[in-house]
């Protein structure tokens, strides 16, 4: 098993490059080949360019991307050029593309999560109220905008929607042109998070080849709402194992949000190459996945 990472001390200091150095440096500890590209084609140019200095391998070798959420073309490339030195990218492009893109992955979900519209234009905003009611969770196919707080993720009404929609549609690495509007659904919660968004009781899973790898709180800081019962871990691997049956991704997270009611729901799955760690320990996450039987590891 390799690790192809985007890590570099190039980039300005951010949450994602935390996650990324912290990842990284795990996998290295537990002693996996770690080699680096550069996190864009800005200097190298080309896929072949950035994968310059790895050996071709004999055998085949499955490799896990640690880095930033690329374009789907770079995925491709990246993807390509690494085969061509024997080395395969955990997940397919297409795979990559199920579990990150949500008007793909939605659809096969069903009802593990709120009932969503995929919209392409504000024009649409009036099937909301007929199809789904007011208020919703509005968000991009690859992320919301939480980072900005809660109210510029929700709508009450039609105008609010058209407005929320329109704003997302002209963030394109948000939302690759389609937003999704979502049933508003009561997580259960205690406290805020610094922008006034309510720390739902969510948590991240990591999944390898059907099998849980690592559970975590989502969010950062203590948080009473962070500890499980073992049969609230049960009902968790279990929802995130009907999201992965359902989704046929060999690695990916699954997070899982509780209601008021306290019923279990799928808020979104992920490529877990791109995934934040949440409050997952790199080291146990990297430890363990070194275990877990993948092909030609
Ligand atoms: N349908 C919903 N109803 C209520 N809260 C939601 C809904 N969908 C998402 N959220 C809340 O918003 C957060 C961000 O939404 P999410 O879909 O995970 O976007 P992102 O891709 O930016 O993480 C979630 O972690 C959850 O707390
Ligand atoms: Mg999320």
């Amino acid at each position: 098993m390799i690790v192809l990472s985007e890590a570099t001390n190039q980039l300005k200091p951010s949450a994602s490059r935390l996650a990324v150095d912290r990842s990284t440096e795990a996998a290295r500890l537990v002693g996996v080949q770690v080699y680096t590209m550069p996190p864009d084609f800005s200097v190298c140019e080309t896929a072949e360019n950035a994968l310059w200095h790895i050996p071709h391998h004999e055998l085949e070798q499955a490799a896990f991307w640690i880095g930033y959420i690329p374009e789907p073309k770079r995925y491709q490339s990246i993807y390509e050029a690494a085969l061509k030195k024997r080395i395969r990218l955990i997940n397919t492009p297409e795979e990559h593309l199920r579990a990150m893109e949500f008007h793909r992955f939605y659809p096969l979900l069903g009802n593990l999560t709120p009932h969503s519209l995929i919209l392409t234009s504000s024009d649409d905003c009036v099937r909301i109220q007929d199809e789904l009611g007011y208020p919703v969770f509005i968000k991009g196919t690859i992320q919301s905008r939480k980072h900005d707080g809660w109210d510029v993720c929700v709508a009450a009404n039609q105008a609010e929607a058209v407005r929320r929609v329109d704003d997302l549609l002209r963030r394109d690495i948000r939302s690759r042109g389609r937003v999704i509007v979502r049933k508003l659904v009561p997580l259960r919660y205690i406290r805020y998070v610094g922008n006034g968004f309510p720390a739902g009781r969510e948590f991240r899973v990591f999944l390898l080849s059907g099998e849980v790898v690592e559970i975590g709180y989502y969010w950062d800081d203590p948080d009473e709402l962070s500890c499980l019962s073992q049969d609230e871990n049960e009902a968790i691997c279990t929802l995130a194992l009907e999201a992965v049956y359902q989704l046929k991704v060999p690695y990916m997270t699954v997070d899982i949000g509780q209601l008021n009611t306290g019923e279990w729901i799928v808020i979104e799955v992920g490529d877990a190459q791109f995934a934040g760690l949440s409050q997952i320990s790199p080291l146990r996450l990297w430890s363990r996945l070194k275990k877990v039987e993948v092909p030609n590891s």
